[in-house]
């Protein structure tokens, strides 16, 4: 599947989650306070709850649910409730656009 453009990076709002979806697939973007930019999946592993409704905690994704964290790095929630992690998607820069492939998923050591 193609890469697809999701927005401009200057769109992005430090320590702050922004939601797009790519092919279906909701994830959620965020800009850290280093700069870097993280795309995760967007649906917390542990209800319907959209993780960008949530809170930038640190390098984590805070559902505001029940408050589990997800890093940002590999998506592995922190604390409970949740206990599965979320995908981590390769994110690419190219002129200020930001562009993911859903299909494409980081390969995360655990
Ligand atoms: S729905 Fe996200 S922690 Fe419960």
């Amino acid at each position: 599947m193609p890469r697809t453009k999701v927005l401009a990076a200057s769109d992005l709002v430090q320590d702050q989650a922004t939601r797009v979806v790519v092919d279906d697939v909701p994830i959620a973007l965020v800009l850290d306070s280093n700069g870097e930019i993280h795309a995760i999946g967007d649906t917390c592993s542990h209800g319907q709850i959209s993780l960008s409704e949530g809170f930038v905690e640190g390098d984590t994704l805070e559902c505001w649910a029940h408050g589990s964290a997800f890093s940002l790095a590999t998506g592995v929630p922190q604390n409970l409730p949740a206990y599965e992690p979320v995908p981590v998607y390769v994110v690419e820069i190219e002129d200020g656009d930001v562009y993911i492939d859903p299909s494409v998923t980081k390969e995360i050591e655990q």
